[in-house]
């Protein structure tokens, strides 16, 4: 496979605070050099034996690779949350509508409260780098401010909506170590109409299917047994129930899903064989 240059998505000559010549060479130096580094990378993998490569050259290469493709694709995410956004009337910076605003007031209580909080993690990575994101896990249907030190460390299954770079070679031509104002610029040149719709597919992406274990699941048809009691009287201590399939006291699967299901934990104790469609009554004791 060969990894594509994206064109670059913003137009720095009507970007606000930040010079034309420091995007344009971030896109060509930095992010250009990474994604010539990972078509490098693939090459080689491509090129590798595995079954007579050592496993310290196959570690190397796949930590790079990895290095250089999120670096990739949150450089596109940079240069794509650049932009000129409108002012509303009586604002100073551009503020999001519609969806993602009222998921920022939500997950973060105002927009100001996320927009303080992105801000104060831009400007701790000061002296040193890394990436600051807001993603929105489908998982939990929300969204979250992260840290991507090394381009690497990010949440698993997070969409990322914006991307600010605190990379030195993002600021320093513009801004020297003044790291503060270059945040601030960011932030007043996000492109809220691009990241709103990005907030919108992602919010789209449906939550991974629930992880359960085998045996809490609910049983199938096959394996089944009627899961409501017939009778259910556990002040009275009887228990009656029709199951469509044989089960043995040493059935413990089975009875464990009972005992969750029916007796909410109380001990389950029975007798001899129940057989299909049986009904049965049983005594229950608390414990
Ligand atoms: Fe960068």
């Amino acid at each position: 496979m060969r990894y594509q240059l994206k064109p670059i998505f913003c137009r720095p000559w009507l970007l606000n605070g930040l010079s034309t010549r420091l995007i344009e060479s971030h896109y060509e130096n930095i992010y250009g050099g990474a994604l010539r580094r990972l078509n490098a990378i693939t090459e080689k993998l491509e090129s590798l034996d595995f079954t007579k490569t050592p496993g310290y050259v196959i570690n190397g290469l796949k930590r790079e690779e990895v290095i250089a493709l999120n670096s990739t694709l949150l450089h596109e995410l940079y240069f794509a949350s650049l932009g000129v956004a409108p002012v509303a009337k009586g604002r100073n910076i551009p503020r999001p509508a519609g969806a993602l605003a009222e998921a920022l007031a939500r997950d973060f209580g105002s927009f100001e409260r996320w927009r303080d909080e992105f801000a104060a993690m831009g400007n701790a990575l000061a002296g040193g780098s890394g990436w600051v994101l807001l993603v929105y896990l489908p998982r939990d249907r929300r969204l979250i401010n992260q840290y991507a030190s090394e381009h690497t460390p990010c949440i698993a299954g997070g969409i990322p909506v914006l991307a600010l770079d605190m990379y030195e070679h993002a600021y320093h031509f513009d801004f020297g170590t003044n790291t503060r104002a270059y945040v601030d610029a960011f932030i007043k040149n996000i492109d809220w109409k691009a990241a709103e719709g990005r907030h919108e597919d992602a919010a789209k992406v449906a939550p991974p299917r629930p992880l359960v274990q085998g045996e809490l699941a609910r049983p199938g048809p096959r394996a089944g047994m009627v899961r409501r009691a017939v009778e259910v009287r556990p002040g009275g201590g009887v228990l009656r129930l029709r199951l469509p399939c044989r089960l043995q006291d040493r059935d413990h699967a089975a009875r464990g899903r009972l005992r969750r299901e029916i007796h909410e934990g109380w001990p389950l104790g029975l007798e001899g064989d129940w057989r299909r469609n049986q009904t049965y009554r049983g005594t229950i004791a608390r414990e």
